[in-house]
């Protein structure tokens, strides 16, 4: 049993030296005064190596970070919760509101600063890598190894929780951003089918004309508009061109005629919107969808979970279908655990609660609440008609996979924050036209991606 080894081969990660080197690339100029403070904590976390460990605790509790503050999120994670409390583990709640984590991330990296992480956080996507070069996160080989993790997951998600041959997070379930959820109700009466493409799309916008109902639910949140953007930059040309801009960060494919369509397509939409599109929660969103104010929306798959926590179920009251021009297609993100390191009387439960994320009968419930699939190769018998989509579609691989943006898979923080916000400033912005939208976005390509490489 986990818990009870001894944690001898406790490791924080790489060694410290490329620490500093970490530490310049991992900072936003936002935190740059406090430099020196998390310099310092990198250094005395790294002292902590070098001490003798005594023996693992049994019982205690552990303080998690996150945002699922939603009646499926909280649902969904009280699997986790239930579990860790049978191990006399007690989960210690820091939510913070806000969908995508754009708060959280701001409040973890404060209390990191602060001297203050949390024993675990949800940290979803690239931004793994920075913090464990710091050496601020706990690496689960202990577990990983022995429980064959990288056998049992898709590789695509190995990748993602490796750092430099440790494993740094534990991995709970994938979404699909590329998720179209429509009113089945208003689908009859207007005999609609779900659109397969943008075309589509538009004579369901034609033919909803008059009727009073908005076609497509939205929000003016940045990120939520960014879904939208990602969604149709998928659309546009696949994962080979939306790797080129998203990953790559490439300002030629930032310049290319396919985003000046994406652009044209983005603001195109509003008329299909709530007149005006005002900046409200995702669970407003969904709530406009299945009341009948509008006909769908495209949101990442725990729209999916929410709707069935509110005692709604797929094909009766809603529908599910991929995005328009992404149905080959996985925009995916992953949820994941890390585990800080620098206090080891932690390690013993932080590594039971590793184990825990990765237990077959863990991943098939918590997944079918929130509205993702298992992280595991082998299909989870109970997943609904949505979830084995999107599971058949994510196991084609690499080629039919794209990491989402606004979820952190594709770039880092600092990246994705600054295209996110010029996405909402040129669809809230008339005057802005896309031609500027282009260079703008190429020019935080090319300095970001710059800044990466020095
Ligand atoms: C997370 C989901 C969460 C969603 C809405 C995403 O970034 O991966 O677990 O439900 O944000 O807040």
């Amino acid at each position: 049993m986990i818990r009870n080894k001894r944690p001898a081969n406790a490791r924080t990660g790489p060694a410290l030296t490329r620490a500093a080197e970490a530490c310049l690339r991992a900072l936003s100029s936002s935190v740059l005064p406090v430099l020196p403070v998390l310099m310092l904590m990198a250094l005395s976390i790294g002292a902590v190596q070098a001490q003798s460990f005594g023996p693992a605790a049994t019982g205690g509790s552990l303080q998690v970070l996150h945002w699922w503050t939603s009646a499926s999120e909280r649902q969904a994670i009280n699997v986790v919760v239930n579990q860790l409390a049978r191990q006399d583990i007690q989960w210690r709640d820091v939510a913070i509101p806000g969908g995508a984590g754009m708060g959280a991330a701001k409040v973890l990296k404060s209390m990191v600063l602060a001297n203050r992480a949390p024993e675990v956080t949800q940290l979803n996507g690239v931004v793994f890598a920075e913090w464990a070069d710091l050496g601020l996160l706990l690496e689960l080989d202990n577990v990983a190894v022995p429980g064959n993790w990288e056998k049992q997951m898709f590789p695509t998600v190995w990748s993602l929780i490796n750092n430099h041959g440790h494993v740094v997070a534990a991995p709970l379930g994938i979404h699909r951003i590329n998720s179209l959820l429509y009113n089945t109700a208003i689908f009859k009466r207007y005999n609609l089918t779900p659109p397969r493409t943008w075309e589509e799309f538009d004579q369901i916008v034609e033919k909803l004309k008059g009727t009073g109902i908005v076609p497509l639910a939205q929000s003016a949140e940045a990120w939520q508009l960014a879904t939208l953007f990602e969604n149709l930059a998928l659309a546009e040309s696949g994962p080979a061109y939306y790797r080129r801009l998203f990953v790559d960060m490439s300002p030629a494919a930032f310049l290319d005629a396919r985003m000046l369509h994406i652009l044209k397509r983005l603001r195109g939409l509003a008329a299909a919107m709530p007149q005006p599109v005002r900046e409200r929660p995702w669970t407003e969103v969904a709530r406009s969808m299945v009341s009948g104010e509008a006909a769908m929306m495209i949101m990442g798959d725990w729209a999916r979970g929410e709707l069935n926590a509110w005692g709604m179920v797929v094909d009766q009251q809603f529908g599910c279908a991929p995005a328009p021009g992404t149905g080959e297609y996985h925009l995916y993100s992953t949820d994941t655990l890390a585990m800080f390191a620098g206090n080891y009387a932690h390690q013993a439960m932080q590594e039971t609660l590793a184990q825990i994320t990765m237990s077959p009968a863990v991943q098939s419930e918590y997944n079918r609440i929130k509205g993702s699939i298992p992280v595991l190769r082998t299909p989870d018998p109970h997943m609904d008609r949505c979830a084995r989509d999107s599971w058949r579609t994510f196991s084609k691989g690499p080629a039919f996979q794209a990491p989402s943006l606004v979820h952190r898979m594709a770039t880092d923080d600092t990246t994705k924050d600054a295209i996110v916000a010029e996405v909402q400033r040129f669809f809230l912005d008339r005057t802005i036209t896309e031609e500027q939208t282009q260079k703008r976005l190429a020019a935080i390509a090319r300095t970001l991606s710059r800044n990466r490489n020095d």
